[in-house]
């Protein structure tokens, strides 16, 4: 540790020995940090509360969130509409086992609001949105293999794990990425199950698709919402490929939904065969959703004669979760995507204006309310071009941004906005980057 991370780190120290406490009294019973997700140098902030755009944590500091529940919180927190929907419907009971009214109301919203969806499915998760649906794509089209792009993530699953962050060493060729498997103890055959595509790469792309098509089941695609700039061109040729070629396309809209009322896929024009939702549609709770074609999704219907497949689940359409979903989706009217969308341009305008007036090699990349900070001032096309930024000015900038009472993601990626910020907090985090990236340059 350099001692410019050692002084911001120590005075974050001194303004959070609650968190400190709560961590190292927590993670002896939950192998370290309670989810991989909470955990950051030197030991992650415990929240005492939300409300509205501001965290509060357990000392008593208060954030503007500009992290959100890793996106989920589109309203910022406890939006009296959905608090009022939640409470009453948990009056009704909290979960009984039989359908009771939230789940067919947010189902039929979601099918309203996106062209290319006839029917929906609930679930848990953003993982297992994904896994039902390219079960459901490998089922329908009878072929073996998927293909994904290179560093893009879809949750935790075998398949989807291949070649999310692989090594540069073992990652091949730029426009022929080897097949990297992800975590441990994933199945040894998977590598053999997935083709990495490069972002940003129509011809290899094509070429690879092209090469695959007899064997390929589905491409599943998130355009790095917030993450990378993805030309909209690009995805309406990755749309063009997979249908010449009879693969079908899964768009992954965990993220990116919050772009428009109709996701991102209606902002590029684009109809894909299936897709995944997750984050804003739970409103709050724990949710995953995948929606598409009738002629697939009637595929899961067991009121019908078998057809060999299935999908259901103990919590899948939980009522609570429905209810919140519906009520926070009903907030996210045209003009609040619209207010979403401008704040996050005003903010990448003004971060990239003051980091250029600054003399900072540093960007910031949005796709609407979405956006990520990166220290490297060359234009980042895809994973590999990620993957050489460094990345040692990041901590201490997050944790100087704290200290200016912002909270980002740890990583200062895939942070967002949420709908009750306003211009003056947008500008706020502008000046407030500056300084955190001066103190974590200057020790
Ligand atoms: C694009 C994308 N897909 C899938 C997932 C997985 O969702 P979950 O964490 O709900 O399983 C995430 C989670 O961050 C995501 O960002």
């Amino acid at each position: 540790m350099t001692q410019s991370v050692a002084t911001i780190a120590e005075s974050y120290r001194a303004r959070t020995p609650r968190s400190r406490e709560m961590y190292e009294g927590g993670t002896s019973y939950t192998a370290g940090p309670a989810k991989g997700a909470y955990y950051y140098r030197p030991y992650p902030l415990a929240m005492e509360r939300g409300e509205g755009r501001y965290l509060w944590d357990v000392d008593g500091n208060r954030y503007l969130d500009c992290a959100n529940h890793h996106t989920a919180q589109v309203l910022g927190h406890n939006h009296p509409r959905v608090m009022e929907a939640v409470l009453a419907q948990m009056s009704r009971g909290l979960a009984v086992g039989a359908p009771m009214g939230p789940e067919a109301d947010i189902a039929e919203e979601m099918c309203r609001r996106v062209d290319s969806v006839d029917r929906i499915r609930f679930v848990n998760s953003g993982t297992e949105a994904t896994l039902h649906a390219i079960r459901l794509a490998r089922g329908f089209s009878g072929k073996p293999k998927i293909a994904k792009f290179e560093g893009g993530y879809h949750g935790s699953h075998d398949p989807v794990e291949v070649s999310v962050a692989p090594p540069l060493a073992k990652a091949g060729p730029a426009n022929a990425p080897n097949s990297v498997p992800g975590a441990g103890g994933s199945s040894p055959s998977v590598a053999d199950e997935v083709v990495v595509l490069p972002y940003n790469d129509e011809e290899a792309v094509e070429r690879l698709i092209v090469e695959n098509r007899d064997d390929l089941a589905c491409v599943i695609f998130d355009p790095k919402c917030g993450i990378l700039n993805i030309r909209p061109e690009f995805a309406r040729a990755v749309r063009r490929i997979t249908r010449e070629n009879g693969v079908l396309l899964i768009f992954d809209e965990i993220v990116a939904f919050r772009s428009s009322p109709g996701g991102l896929q209606a902002v590029f024009g684009i109809d894909p065969d299936l897709t995944c939702f997750g984050k804003i549609v739970g409103g709050g709770f724990p949710v995953g959703a995948f929606g598409g074609r009738a002629d697939m999704m009637d595929l899961l219907d067991n009121s019908k004669p078998p057809s060999g497949f299935s999908q259901s689940g103990t919590f899948s359409s939980h009522p609570l979760a429905m209810t919140a979903g519906l009520a926070m989706l009903q907030e996210l009217t045209p003009q609040a995507c619209d207010h979403l969308n401008r704040l996050g341009d005003r903010l990448t305008g003004g971060l990239n204006e003051m980091f250029a007036r600054k003399g900072i090699a540093a960007q910031c990349v949005n796709t609407g309310s979405v956006f990520s900070i990166y220290f490297s001032d060359r234009e980042l096309r895809n994973y590999r071009d990620l993957a050489a930024v460094d990345g040692s000015l990041v901590s201490p900038t997050f944790l100087a941004l704290l200290e200016e009472g912002y909270f980002l993601g740890h990583t200062l990626g895939m942070c967002c906005l949420s709908l009750p910020m306003t211009a003056e907090d947008v500008d706020g985090l502008i000046e407030a980057t500056g300084r955190a990236v001066a103190r974590a340059q200057a020790e």
